[in-house]
């Protein structure tokens, strides 16, 4: 219901509505719509009411509220749940407790700020109040867990692929996950997974997007930036939020009809990897090289200075010159 009323409010494009109306459109009495008003109040929604006019919508807060992605996305699985938090410790873990509880394939967590983001290897996600899209969404995937890695470089072109269609300009994909504007990193994505032996239960793929300009901490500063500093231009966290779960989507169908050649053959078109002199950091140990291929399995293949070919399915690497 009280989805219903900001729509309706929405509809009015600023125009002042009456209680009567809304109560005789929706069906409920005047004191139900009074509650509903006050909790979108709550919530940062700036609804003006005038005695024997009617209420106004102002404004609507810049937040990733369910109620703002819904109606611009276009997907049937991706986002039919999207749970919002305003402060959480990492939507990857508030995800697996989810999928622990049997939350359907496409459940999403998405949140302002975390107090605990979670990267690669270990290291913490510097994840500011309102600055990013701080994300997570659950897949049930029937492939080998094994092969999960494939799901990664598909969140990658996923995220890549939203980006382009909102701001016109694609990030290069630096393996396995890092979305790069002139060199610095704007997204990096973590996938986690419940698994057996030989199937997977739920994948979560968390990505973590810099949009607004923040001032980030010492360790990051030289390595990281915002895409409205990358673009010079002002972006909508909904709308993007909303076109890479529908990228999601799309990419999912592809992989599972089609298999992940396809998906391998994106990653490629959008990768600043490939054909690069790299130092991966694998196992504690650095090797120097030609990154040549993305395997099968999602891996990454180097030639090595020593002229041997291996394949490398987590690790770090640094373009050299
Ligand atoms: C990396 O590049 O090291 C991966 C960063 C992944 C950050 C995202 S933010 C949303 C999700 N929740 C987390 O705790 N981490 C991921």
């Amino acid at each position: 219901m009280k989805e219903k009323i900001l729509q309706l409010l929405k509809n009015q494009e600023g125009q002042f509505v009456s209680g009567e109306d809304i109560s005789r459109q929706m069906n409920v009495s005047r004191t139900a719509i009074w509650k509903h008003i006050s909790s979108l109040r709550k919530e940062g929604y700036d609804i003006q009411s005038v005695p024997k006019r009617g209420y106004r919508l102002n404004n609507i807060p810049d937040k990733l509220y369910e109620q703002e992605i819904k109606p611009l996305l276009h997907a049937e699985v991706i986002g039919r749940r999207i749970y919002h938090y305003e402060a959480i410790s990492s939507t990857n873990d508030r995800l697996k407790e989810l999928g622990d509880q049997g939350a359907a394939e496409g459940t999403v967590v998405v949140c302002e700020q975390q107090l605990s983001g979670k990267g690669r290897l270990g290291r913490s996600w510097f994840s500011p109040k309102g600055a990013g899209i701080w994300c997570s969404v659950l897949l049930r995937p029937e492939v080998q867990p094994q092969y999960a890695s494939k799901l990664t470089l598909l969140g990658a072109v996923a995220v890549t692929e939203g980006i382009k269609d909102v701001c016109g300009r694609a990030p290069g994909i630096k393996w396995p996950n890092d979305l790069l504007f002139s060199g610095k990193k704007v997204c990096g994505l973590l996938t986690e997974m419940r698994a057996e032996l030989d199937s997977i239960d739920y994948v979560v793929i968390g990505f973590g997007i810099n949009v607004k300009p923040v001032a980030f901490p010492a360790e990051f500063k030289d390595r990281a930036i915002s895409l409205e500093e990358a673009l010079g231009e002002k972006v909508d966290r909904v709308s993007l939020l909303a076109r890479i779960l529908e990228a999601l989507e799309r990419n999912y169908i592809l992989f599972k009809e089609s298999g992940f050649k396809p998906i391998r053959q994106k990653w490629q078109q959008y990768n600043v990897t490939l054909g690069n002199k790299v130092v991966i950091t694998a196992h504690q140990e650095r090797i120097s090289g030609k990154a040549v291929a993305i395997s099968e399995r999602g891996g990454l293949v180097i030639e090595t200075d020593g002229g041997e070919r291996q394949e490398f399915l987590s690790g770090e690497v640094t373009l050299r010159e």
